[in-house]
């Protein structure tokens, strides 16, 4: 009797312990699950949001949405609305609207927003005070002649904190995308899928080697990885070049290889001719070059005036539906193994439908507005070309010692940014040359002269996010200072910006010479040595050599490939 008295009371106790270790079970797990490792790294800035239910998909635009499953998060700014003509398209006063993407969709928060901001590509190009005909490519770059002037001074804008995606959200974006966003599976394997999935797990394992004196350790996220994939795209890689589709819109890359487009073209004959790389067989490629050049599809088919691109978004559709038709690559991976190389502004948005799975190399590299996915699509440099024979005349500039000027920038005023920076600073301060477009000179010694004898040249962005500035501020030996908010710099996955280059936010503008001085010379002195080591990325050869641009970029393009894979069961 006593017995079983106390044996209900130690079962009763039992049953108790187990519902209280339960019960901090179920707490720890709640409370430990909405800040594991990748939510609570992502989004710094949000950190103290409250976490979002895994199901509910509904956000509203103060909220950052937390990963779903095979979801990407992107931000996406609604386009500039369409009566607002009195002052410029403004990315500045745009706040960014997060949006979720299922498989490649962009799926609309349901929290009420203007309705241009939920459909982005129905936003007609004539209501668009961004859209335009981009000048032909000598009449974009800086010294050039013959822009209208923008005569009213728009104000600097409010903004509220965290509406831009700095470079360590993007860095963030990017580790978190690595993590959960794979491509499609593909449909029958094949050995290819084998040797990706091998890459990326010898790049992740990769020995530490930072003595590689090609390679300098600081001007890289992690040279270790940088270094071992590089070596395994020399070893591994093979890519297909499609024959398909005429020219000159396809496989006629001379027509693009001066001017400011100039990226698209060399890209595309240095890939053609190559021989290292190119495989005849579709069976053992990794990748499947799509040759078309943005610049020459513009230039053939837009209609002046028409202010509509259909026509050109319907070329590109219909070379697709070619390939996907005639080859049977495209079925097998939802094209997420193809890839294209282009460098006109419409570029992003014109194969954001039809080229959506592919990698896409883009100049147009703006993670708030356009649609670039960070760790599919890569920043492609734009590289103003001067002389296609020799594409390195002018290279270097002055000794840091001998550039006497702080800070210089000249341009035509496109977009909504350059005026204000010459509000600010236009004949303000001997030591800011900051001019509009410089009187012509011969050769463009004048704008040359500049940038190899300043010791910082503002790189602002024009209409859209991208300047060939960037690339011209490294071809000369000076410290790039980029405003231009949202903008993804070239090679992002690989290079470490922030050790060589200043990023300014465009609503600092009226504070752009004190946040200058306040680098130390000493600063200066590290971040100028830094562009002159990490100019070797930034050259075009008439032959291709090791870790030049053109390496560069298929190396990107092969990264984001290999961390994409889905790993094979
Ligand atoms: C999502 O959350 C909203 C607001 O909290 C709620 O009204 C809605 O019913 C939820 N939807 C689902 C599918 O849980
Ligand atoms: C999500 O990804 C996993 C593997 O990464 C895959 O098995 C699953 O089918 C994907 N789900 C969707 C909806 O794509
Ligand atoms: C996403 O794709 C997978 C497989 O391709 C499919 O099963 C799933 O239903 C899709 N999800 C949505 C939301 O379209
Ligand atoms: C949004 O679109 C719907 C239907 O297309 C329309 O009824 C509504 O008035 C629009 N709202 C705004 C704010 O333009
Ligand atoms: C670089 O990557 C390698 C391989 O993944 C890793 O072992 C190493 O710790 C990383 N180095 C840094 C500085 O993150
Ligand atoms: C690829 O898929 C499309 C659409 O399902 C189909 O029309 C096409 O014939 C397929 N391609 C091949 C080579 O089977």
């Amino acid at each position: 009797m006593g017995q079983e008295v106390q044996y209900i009371l130690e079962s009763k106790r039992l049953v108790w312990l187990v519902a209280v270790v339960f019960a901090v079970v179920v707490m720890f797990q709640y409370l430990e699950f909405p800040y594991g490792d990748v939510s609570s790294s992502m989004f710094s800035v949000h950190r103290a949001q409250p976490p979002l239910s895994q199901t509910n998909q509904t956000k509203t635009s103060s909220e950052i949405p937390k990963s779903t499953g095979n979801n990407t998060i992107k931000f996406i700014s609604p386009p500039p609305s369409s009566d607002s003509t009195t002052s410029p398209p403004s990315s500045t006063s745009a706040s960014l609207t997060p949006t979720i993407t299922v498989n490649n969709t962009v799926v609309a928060p349901s929290i009420a927003l203007d309705n241009n901001t939920l459909k982005p590509e129905v936003n007609p190009p004539n209501l668009n005070p961004n859209f335009k005909k981009p000048a032909p490519s000598e009449n974009k770059p800086a010294m050039s002649t013959g822009e209208p002037q923008v005569k009213e001074l728009p104000p600097v804008q409010e903004r509220p904190i965290g509406d831009i995606v700095t470079l360590s959200d993007m860095h963030d974006i990017l580790l978190h995308n690595r993590a959960s966003v794979r491509s499609m599976k593909p449909q029958w394997p094949l050995m290819v899928d084998q040797e990706l999935l091998a890459a990326k797990l010898q790049i992740e394992k990769a020995p530490i080697n930072n003595n590689d004196r090609a390679l300098y350790s600081p001007l890289y996220r992690n040279v270790s990885r940088f270094k071992r994939s590089y070596e395994l795209m020399e070893k591994t890689l093979k890519v297909y070049v499609y024959q398909e589709g005429e020219k000159p819109i396809f496989h006629q890359p001379q027509a693009v290889l001066s001017g400011i487009y100039a990226s698209e073209g060399w890209f595309m004959k240095h890939m053609k001719e190559n021989k290292h790389f190119v495989t005849n067989n579709p069976k053992e490629a990794h990748l499947f070059y799509i040759p078309f050049s943005s610049r020459t599809l513009e230039e053939k088919l837009y209609v002046t005036g028409s202010r509509s691109r259909d026509n050109l978004v319907q070329h590109l559709k219909d070379y697709i539906h070619l390939i996907a038709g005639r080859y049977d690559s495209w079925n097998r991976t939802g094209g997420s193994d193809h890839f294209l190389v282009a460098c006109h502004d419409w570029a992003t948005d014109e194969t954001r439908k039809s080229m959506n799975s592919c990698i896409r190399a883009l100049c147009n590299s703006d993670v708030g507005k356009e649609h670039f996915e960070l760790g599919k699509d890569v920043s492609l440099p734009e590289t103003y070309v001067r002389s296609t024979q020799n594409p390195l005349r002018e290279l270097g500039g002055k000794p840091a010692s001998q550039r006497s000027t702080l800070a210089f920038f000249a341009g035509q005023m496109h977009g909504d940014v350059r005026p204000i920076l010459l509000h600010y600073w236009e004949n303000k301060d001997p030591d800011m040359k900051i001019f509009q477009k410089l009187p012509k000179s011969k050769g463009n010694r004048n704008y040359i002269n500049y940038m190899k004898t300043s010791k910082y040249c503002i790189c602002a962005k024009g209409y859209e996010v991208n300047s060939p500035r960037v690339v011209e501020a490294i071809f000369h030996e000076c410290v790039p200072v980029i405003i231009s908010d949202n903008f993804v710099p070239p090679f992002f996955e690989i290079l470490n910006w922030e050790s060589f280059a200043v990023f300014v936010e465009e609503k600092d503008i009226p504070n752009l010479k004190n946040i200058l001085l306040s680098i130390s010379n000493r600063r200066y002195l590290v971040m100028q040595q830094r562009v002159k080591r990490v100019q070797q990325h930034f050259l075009w050869h008439a032959k291709p050599v090791k870790y030049d641009i053109f390496h560069m970029i298929l190396h990107s393009i092969w990264y984001n490939r290999v961390f994409r894979v889905d790993p094979v069961s």
